[in-house]
């Protein structure tokens, strides 16, 4: 199986998987509903629910499983881009190539579809898994979500990312806001898909660890050279947003060309931790594409 024909047949499935779940909810409040739909479901790569498949499969789990942990993490992920665009944060006025959710719905409205997706995040995944096997793995899925998600992961590094806005960090303190902001939840992804299944053994769960470190940094360094390297029309989201913004990156820091050979080494060092695990090829292909990807 091909990376290409794995990241479109994981988009579709965690994206059947969310339309179902959203429509089928009360209708309550049909304007924040709205908003919240058009935040999760329209566009994106999907790159957690991947994340969480792919390590899923690779170890030989049931995707139904996986399903849940993978539609729970990218409403997490959702709700994160919502509330990252707000005019008091990032204030960017297109996402995933549409108006961001409160140009559309309004401040009010997108503070709250951001918070109700955090929500519906742990609602999905403390939905009853009908695995009894598996109800410890559950319990450790919901801490890592919420771990990754707050203070001590995404929270947080948003917080320490507005903190740098205009102001010159060295690498460490740079690499502490990206290991936060970003690459919390795709090492919560990873950890979540291996909790898809009983038991891993150590050795491949500590390469697994490795790998999402390296790739979660990696992520969102390469995100930081596409601010600069990429257009607005492929990046569905405005170019020049941290240079507007005064954003401390890695481009800022380094130079955009040290910054895209940092990112190739990080993902280097990701696929040599995970290169001897039997089925690894999709996620080692998943490294590269990560500091190939033009948006
Ligand atoms: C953008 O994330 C924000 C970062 C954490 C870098 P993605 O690049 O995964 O955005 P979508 O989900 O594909 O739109
Ligand atoms: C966002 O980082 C990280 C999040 C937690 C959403 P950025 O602010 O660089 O993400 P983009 O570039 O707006 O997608
Ligand atoms: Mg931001
Ligand atoms: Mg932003
Ligand atoms: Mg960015």
């Amino acid at each position: 199986m091909d990376l290409k024909q794995s990241i479109v047949d994981f988009q579709q499935r965690v994206n059947t998987y969310l339309e179902n779940y959203l429509n089928n909810m009360q209708l309550v409040a049909p304007k924040l509903q709205e908003a919240m739909m058009y935040g999760v479901l329209l566009g994106g790569k999907r790159v957690r629910p991947f994340l969480v498949y792919s390590v899923a499969k690779m170890l030989g789990a049931d995707l139904a499983i996986a399903d849940k942990p993978a539609a729970a993490i990218e409403c997490i992920h959702a709700y994160s881009l919502i509330h990252d665009d707000l005019p008091a944060m990032d204030n960017d006025e297109l996402r995933r190539g549409k108006p961001t959710v409160h140009v559309v719905f309004g401040e009010a409205q997108a503070i709250l579809a951001g918070d109700a997706l955090q929500s519906l995040a742990f609602e999905i995944l403390a939905q009853d898994f009908n695995a009894p096997s598996l109800l410890a793995n559950q319990v450790a899925m919901l801490q890592i979500l919420a771990k990754g998600a707050g203070v001590e992961g995404m929270c947080g590094g948003q917080e320490l990312d507005l903190e740098a806005e205009g102001k010159l960090v060295s690498q460490q303190q740079l690499e502490k806001v990206h290991r936060h902001k970003t690459g919390a939840l795709i090492e919560a992804a990873v950890l979540m898909g291996m909790l898809c299944v009983k038991d891993t053994p150590k050795d491949i769960k500590d390469a697994l660890a490795t790998y999402a470190r390296n790739i979660g940094l990696a992520f969102q360094v390469w995100d930081d050279v596409l601010d600069i390297i990429s257009d607005t029309k492929t990046l569905g989201k405005p170019q020049g947003s941290d240079l507007q913004e005064e954003k401390s990156t890695y481009p800022r820091l380094m130079g955009v060309d040290n910054a895209k050979a940092y990112a190739k080494k990080l993902s280097l060092e990701a696929i040599d931790a995970i290169k001897d695990i039997k089925g690894s090829e999709v996620l080692q292909s998943f490294a590269e594409f990560i500091v190939t990807r033009d948006h």
